[in-house]
């Protein structure tokens, strides 16, 4: 609903009530009386209709930030949050598209009385709406965590039953991204939960990006769009490129694992409502290689881009990564499509994403330890997506190839790409039409 038809609906209720007035002066009680009930009833069928959605358009590309959960975990106070504001402006982080500081469980102090949330006094004594004008000083923006059930999921006060508070709580604060959970739900509807969320933080009237992170279990791709503006297709991530981590009672996901649960998604993705394949590891403990390949792999999968590593101790590896533009700019792709797997043969996967102006990015991705020689004969590849309704026929147009890690031009697709790919490691290249 555009600001215009909701100003229009505001200004009629108020048409309404001036009307309701005139007639109550004129001693027409009964009438009076009738036409408030009606006026009850239609306001409140109304302000339903306007207050139903989610703020549109508050992430036509995949969100880019970064969340204190991965490194961080429960060991969060204001400073660590400041100096990640910082050091994001001064890394060029900011820069390269990096805007959301998002502060994920544990920053959560007590309700007072009339049930309103604070955060905590030691961990945050200035308090959030201090936090939140120092972020947006530095011209970043404030993320909060909270989620559907009673308590989070390290048990701290959560939503249930206090969603409308807890939005007008957050708006006043400034906060401008919230990611919502789905610890301690048993018995709840995930689809009314988000959707109870979404509606209060749309009635609290403060621009808000809603991440549903209902880790997959009641599909979101199928009903997120109209709820957020992005939902978690899996479990958590932990930081290995392909082992699974046992927590007893749940596990946690190895970048492959996440990878190979995408499969079938990508057609519910799109701007302002993408599949997110969680927060990346990027700099918290992998190899080079392998943090290039989970980079790499989660913008061909339009995933939101947001870093979990300790930006204090950021390598200059890990810097470059995290910064690399030619490789964003394939995520942050105005098409909003997400990229999706030609082939894959001997550990070596070749994936495509179609772009606008009809480019295409490529990334052969090699899932085993070892480096694998590969030849690719453009000549007998023809690459068709039903779902952009984009194809590539090398035999037909040629592209010009450019290899965005080594940032250079290597030639086009007139001549069999020959290629070693180091092990867990990726290629990836920008495919421009030869004019
Ligand atoms: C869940 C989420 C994680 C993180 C933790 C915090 O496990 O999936 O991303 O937010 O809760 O407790």
């Amino acid at each position: 609903m555009s600001a215009q038809s909701i100003s229009s609906k505001v200004s009629s209720h108020l048409y309404y009530l001036k009307f309701l007035k005139r007639i109550n002066m004129n001693h027409l009680w009964p009438i009076a009386a009738l036409s408030k009930c009606l006026f009850i009833l239609i306001f409140t069928y109304s302000s339903n209709i306007i207050l139903a959605q989610k703020f549109e358009n508050l992430a036509p590309t995949p969100p880019m930030g970064w969340n204190s959960w991965n490194h961080f975990a429960c060991d969060i106070n204001e400073k660590i949050i400041r100096d990640v504001a910082d050091a994001l402006v001064s890394s060029g982080m900011k820069d390269a598209g990096y805007v959301y500081v998002n502060i994920d469980d544990c920053w959560h102090g007590k309700r007072d009385s009339l049930g309103f949330i604070h955060p905590d006094p030691e961990r945050f004594p200035s308090g959030m709406k201090v936090l939140a004008d120092y972020v947006h000083s530095k011209g970043l923006k404030l993320g909060i965590y909270s989620c559907a059930g009673a308590k989070t999921c390290a048990g701290y006060p959560a939503g249930r039953g206090h969603e409308y508070q807890d939005a007008l709580t957050y708006a006043q604060w400034g906060i401008d991204y919230l990611k919502y959970d789905w610890c301690n739900t048993d018995g709840l509807n995930a689809v009314g939960s988000y959707t109870t969320m979404r509606d209060a933080l749309f009635a609290a009237g403060h621009p808000i990006v809603l991440s549903l992170c209902e880790w997959g279990n009641n599909k979101p791709w199928e009903w997120g769009a109209d709820v957020g503006h992005l939902w978690r297709t899996t479990g958590d991530i932990y930081n290995c490129f392909d082992c699974i981590k046992d927590h007893g009672t749940w596990k946690s996901w190895g970048v492959m694992y996440i990878l190979d649960m995408q499969d079938g998604l990508r057609k519910y993705a799109g701007p302002d409502h993408w599949n997110d394949p969680d927060m990346m590891e990027v700099g918290n403990g992998m190899t080079v290689n392998e943090d290039r390949a989970h980079f790499s792999m989660w913008c061909m999968l339009a995933a939101p881009l947001i870093a979990g590593n300790d930006l204090s101790k950021m390598s200059a590896d890990v810097k470059n990564i995290l910064t690399n533009r030619e490789v964003i700019a394939i995520d942050q792709d105005k098409l909003g499509v997400q990229g999706f797997k030609y082939s894959s043969k001997d550990s070596v996967e070749i994936w495509f994403k179609p772009l606008a102006n009809d480019e295409w990015a490529m990334c052969l991705l090699n899932r085993n330890s070892k480096a694998q020689e590969i030849s690719f004969d453009w000549m007998n590849e023809k690459v068709t997506d039903d779902l952009s309704r984009r194809s590539a026929n090398f035999n037909a147009v040629p592209y010009n190839l450019r290899d965005l890690w080594k940032k250079t031009d290597v030639g086009t697709t007139k001549k069999i790409l020959s290629v070693e790919i180091p092990g867990h490691d990726v290629l990836m290249f920008r495919l421009t039409k030869i004019k």
